[in-house]
């Protein structure tokens, strides 16, 4: 696992952005996961502009979103297909029958959930999964006590995550009480994963997803044994972590960080410097003899 930590929440989303921009252009049939939440707006808000300006091309491009609401038709204003059509779908030239979310109207709610499987296996699974986290851990919809091998299913969604989606709903009753997600297996199964945080009402499950035990307790726990798995953090988020420091010498020294780091000049001295090299000879030689 790397983390990635950011000056602000707009530089978090900007990098989130620009990864996904270099690997729609190296590969521009990417098999792309999407989330929804708002921590994500920025991004799509980025990605949106890089389309009309820059010319960053989705006509390729196929998408898979890890959750939608159960009860919810899809062009209702809470449903996830239409945040995403808002968001996203509806600012890029991405051809909308490239756009996958699970159905929550299905009558065979069962059926549905395996369908969603098979059609990302039968795309040749997901290239980069975006993420971002609830404020009790989960992943999509993945609420604690999700098995890590759990694949895309119906879940009941807890207390917590019904209360911190409300304010987007005509009144807190009306949010639903299921939704369809895909599962932490399924996430486990994606080439690369994206997890981006921000805010410092984000940092305590931050720190607990990236340091803590791995526990199904806290479905992002589960990212610390996905190989190519990154956290991205604004610095508030960060807040918790205790190794940020070593978290920003990666930054600053891992080679396929190169392309990314000339634009966040600020990452830097917002940070200690990491000792030279020459320094941390010394302490070892020291520590040895
Ligand atoms: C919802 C989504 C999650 C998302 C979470 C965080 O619960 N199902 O996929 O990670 O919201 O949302 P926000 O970015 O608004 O904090």
């Amino acid at each position: 696992m790397e983390v990635v930590i950011q000056p602000t929440a707009q530089a978090a989303a900007d990098l989130v952005a620009r990864i996904i921009d270099r690997e729609l252009r190296k590969n521009p049939r990417l098999v792309l996961g999407l989330a929804s939440g708002n921590t994500m707006e920025s991004v799509y808000a980025r990605l949106a502009q890089m389309h009309s300006e820059e010319g960053l091309d989705f006509s390729a491009c196929r998408t898979f979103n890890l959750d939608e609401y159960i009860g919810l038709p899809a062009n209702h204003g809470n449903s996830y297909r239409h945040y995403m059509k808002q968001h996203l779908f509806l600012r890029v030239n991405i051809n909308q029958q490239n756009t996958h979310l699970p159905d929550g109207m299905a009558g065979d709610l069962a059926a549905e959930c395996a369908k969603y499987e098979n059609l990302i296996v039968e795309h040749g699974g997901i290239d980069l999964q975006l993420l971002g986290i609830g404020q009790n851990g989960h992943l999509g919809f993945n609420e604690p006590f999700s098995s890590f091998r759990s694949r895309t299913r119906v879940i009941v969604l807890s207390r917590a995550t019904r209360a911190q989606n409300a304010p987007l709903f005509s009144k807190p009753e009306s949010v639903p009480k299921q939704a369809i997600t895909m599962g932490v297996g399924t996430i486990l199964d994606c080439r690369r994963n994206l997890l981006l945080a921000t805010g410092a009402e984000k940092a305590s499950m931050v720190a607990k997803a990236v340091e803590g035990p791995i526990t199904s307790m806290i479905s992002a726990s589960a990212l610390q044994l996905h190989p190519n798995c990154t956290f991205i953090l604004d610095e508030a988020a960060a807040g918790k972590l205790k190794e940020s420091e070593y978290h920003q010498w990666v930054f600053e020294n891992q080679p396929e960080w190169e392309p990314f780091r000339s634009s966040s000049p600020s990452a830097k001295k917002q940070f200690p410097s990491p000792p030279t090299t020459k320094k941390t000879v010394e302490t070892i030689s020291d520590a040895i003899e």
